[in-house]
């Protein structure tokens, strides 16, 4: 675990409503409490020379899409690609016809509720999971002991430090398998935020497990951009998620339509959570954040005709992840991280960076490991596709390593 020194922290309580707040003034708008023009510039806080900044090292802002360039086999992105179902086609284009008008997120926003069994209140519709990091970071700005819990998608940590957050990390280590330990999250920290599965790891970690991070005072933030991807036999919904959570205090659930449904471009996912803690991130959301087509395809995702065609895909998935899996793990020097449970594996082999390198010769781009907090130079995150590109892929692969 990164053991970064902190200030001892007052007593805080970010997901109690602002308007109860002692400490911040008497019932200030959270909007209102502090404004970014008068606010240092965190860069600038302090010398960087005098304490080890856990980000620099990493380019937070790296993502696999960059890794891919026309000609090569994209292993690289997590994002589904397959012709587009007419149940969600028809409507996406269907809203194009209604672009003069502002979007109405209401109907959308009770069309998700009623999946997750939740009221409309628990639900903030946003321009993907990633606009959701950004409210988040943006509205609890009064949070003392942000942490995020590493390997993980790097936006939370870098949305967290645009805020001017000064972010803490627990790193898990490999040799647990990227397992979450609770106990390696500092009891005061009152803002968490965990990947379930992980990306790049993809562990799917236990419910009962996450829900032990939850307590009175902390926000919960559990990204589940990936949970419609995990499966499990004899497990009819998504295995561990809580995204119908609503017992645990302070649980903010991140989902995002954009890998099942391979609608990256078109930005749409949501946040579901206590109704006084989504509307104070609705408070710093941008007016019509959601374009109508956005809406459109998040009420067809959210039909249970849609969420059955997710359990087929994850399903199928399970199937091709098992033989990446399988041709992986026959190749000696190469090790499979954890339990993969989503749309990718994490692997790691000496030398990962010229083995990438030498793969996209061979046509092939995969996602570095590098730039992940608590990974390094031996890693390579590979998506999950069809055994025949896989087997393609395994055998270039083979090759490289001469094994
Ligand atoms: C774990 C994870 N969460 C969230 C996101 C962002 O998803 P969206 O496209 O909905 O912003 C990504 C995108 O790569 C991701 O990998």
């Amino acid at each position: 675990m990164y053991a970064q020194p902190y200030p001892p922290p007052t007593a805080a309580t970010i997901d109690e409503d602002p308007d109860q707040r002692e400490d911040r003034g008497q019932g200030e708008d959270p909007g209102q409490r502090e404004d970014p023009g008068q606010r240092e510039d965190p860069g600038q806080r302090e010398d960087p020379g005098q304490r080890e900044d856990p980000g620099r090292h990493e380019d937070l802002g790296h993502h696999g899409d960059v890794e891919v360039v026309p000609g090569l086999v994209d292993l690289a992105v997590n994002v589904r690609r397959g012709p587009m179902p007419e149940w969600l086609r028809e409507p996406i284009t269907a809203a194009l016809d209604e672009l003069a008008a502002y979007p109405d997120p209401a109907p959308t926003r009770a069309a998700v509720a009623a999946r997750h069994r939740r009221p409309a209140d628990e639900v903030l519709l946003t321009s993907g999971a990633a606009e959701g990091f950004v409210l988040l970071a943006q509205a609890l700005r009064g949070a003392r002991r942000p942490v995020v819990v590493h390997p993980q998608f790097t936006e939370p940590e870098a949305a967290l430090r645009a805020a001017g957050h000064r972010v803490e990390r627990v790193l898990l280590p490999a040799e647990t398998g990227f397992r979450l330990d609770p106990t390696l999250v500092p009891a005061d920290a009152d803002l968490v935020f965990v990947g379930n599965p992980t990306n790049p790891t993809s562990v799917l970690h236990p419910a009962e497990v996450l829900t032990a991070l939850a307590r009175p005072g902390r926000v919960l933030v559990v990204d589940e951009a990936f949970a419609d991807t995990t499966i499990a036999p004899g497990v009819p919904g998504e295995p561990e998620s809580l995204a119908t959570r609503r017992d645990v205090p302070g649980l903010v659930v991140v989902r995002s339509l954009t890998k099942t449904w391979g609608l990256a471009g078109l930005r749409i996912g949501y946040l579901l959570g206590p109704a006084q803690l989504l509307a104070r991130l609705a408070a710093v959301q941008p007016l019509w954040a959601v374009s109508t087509p956005a809406l459109a395809a998040a009420t067809a995702c959210a039909t249970p005709h849609a969420v059955a065609a997710e359990r087929e895909i994850a399903t199928r998935l399970a199937e091709d992840r098992a033989h990446l899996v399988a041709r992986l793990t026959a190749l000696s020097g190469v090790q499979v991280a954890g339990t993969p449970a989503s749309a990718f594996v994490l692997v790691r082999l000496a030398g990962a960076t010229a083995v990438r390198l030498a793969l996209r010769e061979h046509g092939y781009a995969v996602r570095r490991g590098d730039t992940f907090p608590g990974l390094g130079p031996d890693w390579l995150r590979v998506a999950v596709r069809d055994t025949a590109t896989t087997d393609a892929f395994v055998d270039a692969l083979a090759n490289i390593l001469e094994v």
